[in-house]
C-alpha cells in the first residue's frame, strides 16, 4: 500500500517535528499537520523561524526545506482527514483533572473527539495511527468508535501504535537517528500486515530496517509507558543516593560514574538533579500506576509511585534546602533563578522543577527574580498560577523576570540554578558575585558549575549530591 497523503492531528511538541522530519525525508508524501488552536498553525506558518511553536536546534532548518513543499500546517482538520491515507493522532493526552481516575488516569478526551471526527469525515479506508502516548488497550476503544460512528460509508480503518521516544532539546536528533522505531499492530491479519508494512516503508526511507520493530499492538501501547517509567526510574534513584551522599561525604556524580561504567547499568539517565519535570515522566508514571490498580495490581502501583514520590521530595527538599541555608528566612530576600525550562535547549515548561521550588520560596515571602534564555515572562506566571496556591496578583507581586542574567542577579541573597543551560557556565562568575548580598549562597540544583572556582571568588555554594559546601 502506497502513502501519499499523511494526516497530522495535534500541531504540538510531537506533531510538529515529528511530521516535519517524514516531510523532509519523503518528498513523494504530502504532510498536513492540523490543529484546532489557530494560533499555533499561524505560528507554524510564520514566515520567521524564530517564532514556530517549538524551540528544538535544528527545527527551522527542516521546516524551512519543507514547508509548503510536502509540508503544510493548517485549521481544517476535517479536509486533512478526508485526504489522508494515514492518519497520526497526536493530540495531548494529560492527566485526568475531573471524575474517575482524577489526577491518576490519562484524560482520554482529545483521543476520542479525533476518533469521532475521523470516522464521521472519512469516505475511504484509512490507516489510522496512535502517536499519543496511551494506556495499554486504547486502540481497542479507538477502534470500536471508528467502526461504529461512521458516516454510513463502507469504510475500513486499521489501528497501528507508533509511539514516540524523542526527548525535547534532541527533538530532531533522535526523530533522524532514533534508537528504534516501534510500530505495533494487527498482526493476525493480512489487512493488518499490511498497514503495518505501509508505515515501516516510510520510516524505512532514513531509518535502519533493524531499528524498526514491529509488535503487537499491546505491547507496543504499553512499551512506551514503560520506556518512560525506567527512564523517570533512574533519575529518582540516583536523586535518592544524592541525598544520602550529603550526609556521607560520598560525591553523586563520582558515585554515578562508578556504577554507570558497568555495561549492565549504563552512563546514562545519572545525572542527580534537582528533580526531573517535563511534560511526560509524571504524567505517564501516574497513568501506569493507575492502569496497575484497576487491574488490581496493587504492589506494581505502589513500586511506581514511589519514584514520583522521590521525585516531589527532590524538589522540595532543595527549597528547603535554600530556606534553611539563608538563617531560617527568605522573607523579602531576592532569590535569583536561573532557568525555568524543565532541561536545557526547549522553552517548555510543563512540569518543570522550577515552578515548585519558586512555589515553597513564595509561600516563605522570598522575591523571586528569573532569567531563562528561551522562556517567556507571562508563560512563567501561567505555570504559577495553575498552581492555584496564592493569587495572580500575589505571584506578580512575588516573582519578577529579567532579560538580563547579571539584572536577575543583582543585589540576590541567592542564586539557584534550575536549569542546565550551556550559557551559565560561560557568565562572568566575578561581576555576578560584586553585585549580591553577602554571605553570597549559590545553589547548584543542575551541577553544572565549577564550584571550587566560584569559591574562590567568595560564593558560598551548595551541589547536589555533595557535601563539600562550605557552610
Ligand atoms: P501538545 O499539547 O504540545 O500538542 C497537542 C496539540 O493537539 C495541541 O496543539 C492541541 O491544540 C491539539 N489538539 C487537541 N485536540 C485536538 C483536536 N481534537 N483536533 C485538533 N487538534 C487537537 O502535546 P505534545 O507534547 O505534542 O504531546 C502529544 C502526545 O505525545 C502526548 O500523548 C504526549 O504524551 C506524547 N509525547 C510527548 C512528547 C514530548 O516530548 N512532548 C514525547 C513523546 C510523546
Ligand atoms: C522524555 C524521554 O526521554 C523521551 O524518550 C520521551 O519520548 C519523552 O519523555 C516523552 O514521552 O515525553 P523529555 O521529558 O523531553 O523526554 O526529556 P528528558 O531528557 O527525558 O528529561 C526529563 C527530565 O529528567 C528533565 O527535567 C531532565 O532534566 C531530567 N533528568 C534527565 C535528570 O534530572 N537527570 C538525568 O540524568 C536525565
Amino acid at each position: 500500500m502506497e502513502i501519499k497523503n499523511i494526516c497530522c492531528i495535534g500541531a504540538g511538541y510531537v506533531g510538529g517535528p515529528t511530521m516535519a522530519v517524514i516531510a523532509q525525508k519523503c518528498p513523494h508524501i504530502n504532510v498536513t499537520v492540523v490543529d484546532i488552536n489557530e494560533a499555533r498553525i499561524q505560528a507554524w506558518n510564520n514566515d520567521d523561524l524564530s517564532k514556530l511553536p517549538v524551540y528544538e536546534p535544528g527545527l527551522d532548518h527542516v521546516v524551512k526545506e519543507a514547508r509548503n513543499r510536502n509540508l503544510f500546517f493548517s485549521t481544517k482538520v476535517d479536509q486533512a482527514i478526508d485526504k489522508a491515507d494515514m492518519i497520526f493522532i497526536s493530540v495531548n493526552t494529560p492527566t485526568k483533572t475531573y471524575g474517575k481516575g482524577k489526577g491518576m488516569a490519562a484524560d482520554l478526551k482529545y483521543i476520542e473527539l479525533c476518533a469521532r471526527q475521523i470516522a464521521r469525515v472519512s469516505k475511504s479506508d484509512k490507516i489510522v495511527v496512535e502517536k499519543s502516548t496511551l494506556p495499554v488497550r486504547t486502540a481497542s476503544a479507538i477502534k470500536s468508535i471508528l467502526d461504529n460512528t461512521g458516516n454510513g460509508t463502507d469504510v475500513k480503518f486499521q489501528i497501528l501504535s507508533n509511539p514516540e521516544f524523542l526527548a525535547e532539546g534532541t527533538a530532531i536528533e533522535d526523530l533522524l537517528h532514533p534508537d528504534r522505531v516501534l510500530i505495533g499492530g494487527d498482526i493476525s491479519t493480512a489487512e493488518g500486515k499490511e498497514a503495518i508494512d505501509a508505515l515501516v516503508n516510510i520510516y524505512a526511507t532514513w531509518v535502519p530496517e533493524k531499528q524498526i520493530l514491529t509488535t503487537n499492538v499491546w505491547s507496543s501501547e504499553l512499551s512506551k509507558l514503560t520506556a518512560n517509567a525506567f527512564l523517570a526510574q533512574r533519575v529518582s534513584s540516583i536523586n535518592s543516593l544524592s541525598e544520602l551522599c550529603e550526609k556521607t561525604e560520598a560525591d553523586i556524580n563520582e558515585v554515578a560514574k562508578a556504577i554507570g561504567m558497568d555495561s549492565r547499568i549504563g552512563s546514562k539517565f545519572l545525572k542527580a538533579s534537582v528533580g526531573f519535570g517535563g511534560s511526560c515522566f509524571q504524567k505517564d508514571i501516574l497513568n501506569l500506576v493507575y492502569i496497575a490498580k484497576t487491574y488490581g495490581l496493587n504492589e506494581v502501583a505502589d513500586y511506581w509511585e514511589q519514584v514520583l514520590l522521590m521525585n516531589n521530595h527532590q524538589k522540595r527538599r532543595f527549597a528547603h534546602n535554600i530556606i534553611s541555608t539563608l538563617f531560617n528566612t527568605v522573607s523579602g530576600k531576592k532569590i535569583a533563578f536561573l532557568g525555568w525550562a524543565f532541561k536545557k535547549d526547549t522553552n517548555d515548561t510543563r512540569e518543570s522543577a522550577a515552578i515548585y521550588v519558586a512555589d515553597e520560596l513564595l509561600n516563605e515571602q522570598s522575591k523571586v527574580s528569573v532569567f531563562d534564555p528561551k522562556v517567556q515572562k507571562e508563560q512563567m506566571y501561567t505555570d504559577l498560577d495553575y498552581l492555584n496556591t496564592r493569587s495572580s496578583e500575589e505571584n506578580r507581586a512575588g516573582l519578577s523576570v529579567f532579560k538580563d542574567p547579571y539584572e536577575a542577579c543583582k543585589d540576590a541573597h541567592a542564586i539557584a540554578i534550575l536549569t542546565e543551560w550551556d550559557e551559565f557556565k560561560t557568565y562572568d562568575w566575578q561581576k555576578i558575585y560584586d553585585t549580591m548580598q553577602k554571605p553570597a549562597f549559590l545553589f547548584d540544583g543542575r551541577g553544572i558549575l565549577n564550584i571550587p572556582e566560584l569559591e574562590k571568588i567568595g560564593f558560598v555554594c551548595y551541589k547536589i549530591g555533595s557535601s563539600k559546601h562550605n557552610y
